[in-house]
């Protein structure tokens, strides 16, 4: 067992504290500068820096918010006034986490399928962001459906390393999120991403399991089971949180303590939408806790609004705050579509 687990125990747990989920905002530079590029706004180091300001210093946003994962640029780098970001969410009660991976790279003789590489070094790379204050981690998997895609071998691949990355997390005391993602782009059925997402999260738990990560010092952030893009039948909201619950149950153990789901291209309403579903519907089924941890779904009004422009700062940190407030009520099946328009003075 390892020394730290009731630290990650605990931590795990405020991860997923009632009415709170965790903010994906490590995007690699590359990422980030592609949605910059898209905005007008300069790819520099300090644009970026200015951005992540933007968002660790959104006033109160830690009500919803119990913890951040920041990128290895970011979690160097410190407020305008010279206070390291890590003390700056210590300061606003926010968990400091950290994406671990190097990133999805093509898989060895399997067209159009993706490995996520990062394991070398990486004992070492968790023992500096530990001492640097992160407390958990995160890697993500990346699975494409299409045909007659995913191969065995991509699962089995991608399932084998998040169970390394799991293991060494533990091992060093950092919580790890654990996202393996069945991308939404393709023309598949709802029915056929649930297919892949079981036969995924059958090989994940296998591989845990397997490799002795300890289940309740973990969190799951998986996708939804949903249609892809360009599936000409979309299903309803109440069919995506049924079968998402469904195949959720029969896969993951009771002991893992929550369940946070990144957005995927979802819109901001719709993730919002079916994680409220999820909760007012489904919630009493659940052993664990349901929550999100998206990105885009979360990030995209405040960074449009900001757009590069600081004047813009105050109003984009309401929009922050009002989206990361909404999914905060949709993670306990209190969120209503007539709170999108209690916006704020923007
Ligand atoms: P999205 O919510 O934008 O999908 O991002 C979540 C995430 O962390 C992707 O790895």
């Amino acid at each position: 067992m390892s020394i730290y687990a009731d630290e990650m125990r605990q931590t795990a747990q405020a991860m997923v504290a009632p009415g709170k989920g965790i903010l994906a905002m490590d995007e690699s530079n590359a990422t980030c500068n592609k949605r910059f590029a898209k905005l007008g706004i300069p790819t520099t180091e300090e644009r970026r820096r200015a951005y992540r300001e933007l968002i660790l210093t959104t006033p109160n946003l830690s009500e919803f918010i119990s913890g951040a994962i920041l990128y290895d640029e970011t979690i160097r780098q410190s407020s305008q006034a010279g206070v390291p970001f890590t003390q700056v969410m210590q300061n606003a009660g926010m968990i400091v986490g950290i994406k671990v991976d190097t990133g999805a790279k093509d898989l060895a003789a399997c067209p159009g399928e993706k490995i996520t590489e990062g394991l070398d070094g990486l004992r070492e790379r968790i023992a500096e962001y530990y001492q640097m204050g992160a407390r958990f981690a995160k890697w993500r998997a990346v699975i494409t459906i299409g045909e007659p895609i995913p191969s065995p071998t991509c699962i089995e691949t991608n399932a084998h390393a998040l169970a390394r990355y799991a293991a060494l997390c533990q091992e060093g005391g950092l919580v790890p999120i654990v996202e393996p993602e069945v991308l939404i782009d393709g023309n598949h059925s709802i029915e056929r991403c649930y297919d892949v997402t079981d036969q995924t999260l059958q090989a994940v738990f296998t591989q845990l399991r397997l490799q002795k990560v300890a289940f309740d010092q973990m969190i799951l952030k998986p996708s939804m089971v949903i249609s892809g893009l360009e599936c000409s039948v979309q299903a309803t909201v109440d069919q995506v949180a049924e079968m998402t619950i469904q195949v959720l149950r029969n896969n993951v153990p009771a002991s893992v303590p929550g369940i946070a789901f990144l957005s995927g291209g979802q819109s901001n309403q719709r993730s919002t939408e079916h994680l409220n579903t999820m909760n007012a519907k489904y919630g009493a089924l659940c052993p664990w806790r349901v929550t999100f941890s998206y990105a885009r779904a979360i990030q995209q009004p405040a960074l449009e609004h900001w757009a590069g422009n600081d004047a813009n700062i105050p109003a984009a940190q309401q929009l922050l705050y009002h989206r990361a407030k909404l999914n905060g009520a949709a993670s306990l099946g209190k969120y209503d579509p007539a709170m999108e328009k209690q916006t704020v003075l923007v």
